[in-house]
């Protein structure tokens, strides 16, 4: 399976993730400003898959004899939200006293271990599904584009899909689809398709509903930025999708690699949530109608059942020892 994200001949490949589902289309990064413009314009998104970006971003500048320390400062600030495109800068950039070829060498590291540790995760993860419902085979409910799309291959909480799947624990997933930008009903539908697994698209304000009516075993979701005492940033409308689930007494499973973790914060009201065009909004609106156009929301830990990473359940953040919603 090819990877979202890829270095070749001197060039980041990516997936153009604006073309799917209806083309699947490679584009070849060739400068730092065309990648800074990939990761504003989504073609290129996700955290893990920005962690990857980072990276590689950094070795084209070191490769091209760059501005490398000017580039990285661009290519980290590119978008606010996911920490992991910053760690994958500074992790690059370590390596920029031993050369272009140690920093290539570094960021095509952090690729090959992106797969490892999300499937580690998701498997962790999986089991922690299986523990906390009972239903068989489950009902899963995922929002926004947590699959292999959104990391460099295997996906975080997709990848819980893909164990689970595999021993055909699966009776539908039901993807929101993550208005304004679709990534459920693009990307995560076109993965499901693609993977055979039975799915349904659903308006997101239908999520409630569906839990409301029993339809719903677990929610899963991926992560962009998890602060110290565990409150999750993702994509917009994940908080309110856990205050319905935690109201209907679902379990709500946070997935992510540890590089999603920004232990530098206390907590999630520290994370700086991005504000995406007012045009992502007005297509249907009165023309130059105000807009309010947040990319995440930040979670309170205290509404998630588990968020786990390749280390498993993060245990101690935030809440008293032993306490479980
Ligand atoms: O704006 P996006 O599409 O980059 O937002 C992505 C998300 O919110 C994902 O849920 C998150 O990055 C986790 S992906 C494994």
């Amino acid at each position: 399976m090819r990877r979202t994200i890829d270095w070749a001949d001197g060039a980041i490949v990516i997936i153009d993730q604006t073309a799917l589902p209806g083309e699947f289309r490679l584009l070849e990064l060739r400068t730092v400003s065309e990648l800074v413009d990939a990761v504003k314009r989504l073609a290129v998104r996700g955290a893990p898959a920005l962690g990857a970006a980072g990276a590689l971003g950094v070795a084209l500048s070191a490769h091209q004899n760059g501005d490398v320390h000017h580039d990285a400062d661009r290519i980290a600030h590119a978008r606010p939200t996911a920490v992991n495109l910053a760690w994958g800068v500074e992790r690059a950039l370590k390596e920029l006293p031993n050369g272009p070829h140690a920093v290539l060498a570094e960021a095509l590291a952090l690729l090959d271990e992106d797969e490892r540790l999300n499937k580690a995760a998701s498997r962790h993860a999986a089991e922690i599904v299986l523990a906390e419902c009972p239903r068989r085979p489950l009902r899963l409910l995922t929002h926004c584009n947590a699959g292999r799309l959104a990391t460099v291959g295997w996906g975080s909480a997709l990848g819980v899909v893909w164990h689970l799947h595999a021993r055909g624990l699966v009776e539908e997933v039901l993807v929101d689809e993550t208005r304004p930008l679709l990534q459920g009903a693009r990307l995560t539908a076109w993965e499901l398709a693609q993977e055979n697994v039975p799915y349904r698209v659903q308006p997101d304000s239908a999520a409630a509903a569906a839990m409301a009516r029993g339809m719903v075993d677990c929610v899963l979701v991926g992560a962009d930025r998890i602060a110290a005492n565990g409150d999750v940033a993702n994509k917009i409308g994940t908080y309110g999708l856990a205050i319905a689930a935690k109201h209907h007494g679902v379990p709500f499973v946070v997935v992510a690699p540890s590089s999603t973790v920004d232990g530098k914060l206390a907590d999630g009201t520290g994370i700086t949530i991005e504000e995406r065009d007012a045009g992502e909004l007005t297509g249907s609106t009165p023309a130059d109608a105000p807009v309010f156009n947040p990319a995440f929301d930040v979670t309170p830990f205290d509404l998630i059942t588990a968020v786990v990473t390749e280390h498993g359940p993060l245990r101690d953040a935030g809440r008293s020892p032993g306490r479980r919603r």
